[in-house]
């Protein structure tokens, strides 16, 4: 275990500009020996590469991205395999990274490069945004990642780290803190190079500069750093809290098949799901039920066994068909946990 000490108090004698010199060569000196450059979509730093790599971690983990990254680059190896694919296989290849709606997104960026870019994925800033689920964060990625350029990497790690080293006590959320954020960012990434500085600082802020304890003792930025109370940087206003719902959905198994309906909803648009039931609850208890999150909500999910009768957007499948077709996560796993229960 490392022992955590109070950071050094700030020197007033270091002029800002020495004071960030020094951090950003303390920050590299670590990165070059503690850095995370086996992350699969670092090896080869390609635009599409970085596109893909940044999408996949707008929401989820890294360890989870770092499977699924090369399992996609396999079934898309190019820009142009991805653009010519249909949006069912793209869906199915996104399974179980959530919030489809980025593999839709990513789906439509692709196409619109190859009509409008020639297959090049632009690297001006304005080019970026004008692309489906592309937004401040990504354009910055791609930017700094695929082509080197000066470019404001901004995520959570970033900003944790960043705050923290200049203790930055406004809240990030609000415009205040905002500005104050950029001037810092601004101040600290160098003119050349920020592919490497933003790796540094991402890696820094996941592994030491942590949002729970940070390891201060073993942070290179501690000389530098002006945080007196990091553990409490960055400061953000209230969180709305998460609110709890129910939902009922129906199996209905018949002749060997699990009878599923096309989602219209825009999360799950083009994935099947289990049918919803109406409002009349039937009694007693529901063959499975789990429970997963969707942005602040907390939904509990209910499942009971009713037949059907045929109805435009419901379809049979075998269980080698269910292996096949996208499938959300959460239904999913309910899905495999009844199965699992009716078999044994
Ligand atoms: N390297 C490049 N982008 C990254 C990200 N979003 N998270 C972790 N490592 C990265």
């Amino acid at each position: 275990m490392l022992a955590v000490f109070p950071t050094m108090p700030y020197q007033p004698f270091m002029n800002k500009e020495k004071r960030i010199s020094m951090a950003r060569h303390a920050l590299l000196e670590w990165h070059g020996i503690f850095g995370r450059h086996d992350l699969p979509w670092r090896r080869d730093m390609s635009p599409y590469a970085v596109l893909v790599s940044e999408f996949m971690l707008q929401q989820t983990t890294v360890a989870t991205v770092a499977v699924r990254f090369a399992e996609w680059m396999k079934i898309f190896p190019t820009l142009s395999d991805l653009a010519a694919a249909k949006e069912e296989t793209v869906l199915s290849a996104w399974e179980g990274l959530g919030y489809y709606a980025r593999a839709r997104r990513l789906h439509a960026a692709a196409r619109k490069i190859i009509e409008r870019h020639d297959g090049v994925i632009p690297r001006e800033e304005i080019d970026l945004l004008a692309l489906p689920g592309v937004g401040a964060y990504t354009a910055a990625a791609v930017r700094a990642f695929a082509y080197n350029e000066r470019a404001l990497v901004l995520d959570t790690n970033i900003i944790r780290v960043l705050a923290r080293h200049a203790n930055l006590i406004a809240p990030i959320d609000r415009t205040g803190g905002k500005e104050s954020l950029l001037r810092i960012a601004d101040a600290f990434y160098p003119a050349h190079n920020c592919r490497t500085m933003a790796s540094a600082l991402m890696d820094l802020g996941a592994t030491l500069c942590t949002s729970g304890m940070p390891a201060c003792a073993s942070c290179p930025l501690k000389p530098t750093c002006l945080a007196l109370q990091p553990e409490q940087i960055p400061k953000k206003t209230a969180r709305a809290v998460t609110t709890k719902q129910t939902e009922f959905r129906v199996w209905y198994f018949y002749k060997n098949r699990l009878y599923l309906e096309a989602s219209l909803g825009s999360r799950w648009q083009g994935l099947w799901i289990l049918p919803e039931l109406g409002d009349n609850k039937p009694k007693g208890r529901p063959l499975g039920e789990i429970t997963y999150p969707i942005t602040r909500y907390r939904i509990k999910m209910k499942v009971y066994q009713i037949s059907l009768k045929p109805h435009e957007g419901l379809k049979g499948f075998t269980a080698a068909e269910l292996k096949k077709i996208p499938i959300p996560s959460p239904h999913r796993r309910v899905i495999e946990k009844i199965l699992r229960k009716v078999a044994a």
